[in-house]
């Protein structure tokens, strides 16, 4: 093989390696932290993915020509280990992303770990990284894994090699704002995604594209953008980093997912949740000024869970929602979601894998 891409040997140095102590685990944001083990399994183009290993964290060496870095070949997955009040650790739902991220390989033209190789990668991560994981209710261990053209191009085509690997970093809250609601802006002229592109799958092109409309938002004072449709610009579509829902009358809609929308797993549960508590749930367009006379908006996403929206600005307006957003529905939502995530109901959905 011509790539040059190899996990790095030698143990990271300690100016990469955060120390358990030195963690305040009643202040974890949304920030990377290095831990002790990654995983990575590699395959050259027309092969499958045979054996992975774990090897200690550390800096990996790539091509300067490598597909990834030149023309954006790569896709990644996020999901979340909690440790349970007896110490055993609960994922959440990672068929689910093992799934979806052959979705999106077969998008990009790589090729993907099996549903059972993935599942397998993820628990030995998140067990050679166990002391990571935060204490319960102090947040969870986010895991990352990625599959990426590692090898070595020059004309555009996909890579000759292929990398998948497996870091995880302790988390808490995604936003500034905690649990509290976050405030959004909607954008008028750029867009995350358009038909027959890529918007329903996880690249990494994706999210470096809604980093400039991101930024802007962020410089004055919004926690993030939500997007429209490019064709009707009408439409709601998702925040940069997560799915949106809008409550009227206790009847919950969300955007229907049509090749422009990251079909979250968070939503997925959301909605099967929402419905098992008896709330309507319609999956359809949902045109932007039906924000005016909502009675409550919130997000959905692995990293933001559940997160309430307590104002949006559109067209230099802006609306607030009741109780400066705290809504009923959402916060019993996400009561729900994180009491089952975390262990502390019982799963009657069979949605947690237990690692002991
Ligand atoms: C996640 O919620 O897991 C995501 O992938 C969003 C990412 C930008 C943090």
């Amino acid at each position: 093989s011509y790539s040059l891409f190899s996990a790095a040997s030698q143990p990271t140095n300690m100016s990469e390696t955060s120390e358990l102590a030195d963690i305040d685990w009643d202040n974890l944001g949304f920030a990377f932290l290095p831990t002790d083990y990654m995983y990575i399994f590699k395959c050259t183009r027309g092969r499958e993915f045979s054996k992975g290993e774990l090897k200690r964290f550390g800096n990996i060496e790539i091509s300067p020509s490598a597909g990834v870095l030149n023309y954006g070949q790569g896709l990644f997955e996020g999901l979340k280990a909690y440790r349970k009040q007896d110490g055993n650790i609960l994922l959440f739902r990672p068929e689910e992303n093992a799934l979806r991220m052959r979705l999106g390989a077969e998008r990009m033209c790589m090729p993907s770990p099996t549903v059972e190789q993935f599942v397998e990668a993820v628990k030995a991560t998140v067990l050679a990284n166990k002391r990571w994981v935060p204490p319960p209710g102090k947040g969870a261990l986010y895991i990352r894994p990625l599959i990426m053209g590692s090898g070595a191009v020059l004309g555009l085509a996909p890579a000759p090699e292929f990398t998948f690997l497996v870091y995880v970093s302790p988390v808490g809250n995604y936003f500034k704002e905690g649990v509290a609601p976050i405030h959004l802006v909607v954008e008028h002229e750029l867009h995350r995604a358009t038909p027959g592109g890529t918007g329903s799958v996880k690249t990494i092109g994706n999210y470096a594209a809604v980093l400039k409309a991101l930024s802007a938002a962020k410089a004055k004072g919004y926690s993030d953008v939500l997007y429209l449709d490019c064709v009707h610009k009408r439409y709601l579509e998702e925040v940069s980093a997560c799915n949106i829902f809008v409550v009227k009358d206790n009847v919950i809609s969300t955007p229907a997912i049509k090749g422009t929308i990251l079909p979250g797993i968070t939503r997925k549960s959301i909605i099967d949740i929402a419905r098992s508590q008896g709330f309507q749930v319609e999956e359809r367009h949902v045109a932007v000024d039906e924000l005016l006379d909502a009675d409550e908006v919130f997000c959905t996403g692995t990293a933001v869970v559940v997160s309430p929206v307590g104002s949006i600005t559109f067209m230099g307006n802006r609306v607030s929602y009741r109780d400066g957003g705290a809504g009923v529905v959402s916060q019993h939502l996400y009561s729900v979601l994180t009491r089952l995530q975390m262990g502390l109901t019982e799963d009657n959905m069979n949605w947690t894998v237990e690692l002991r």
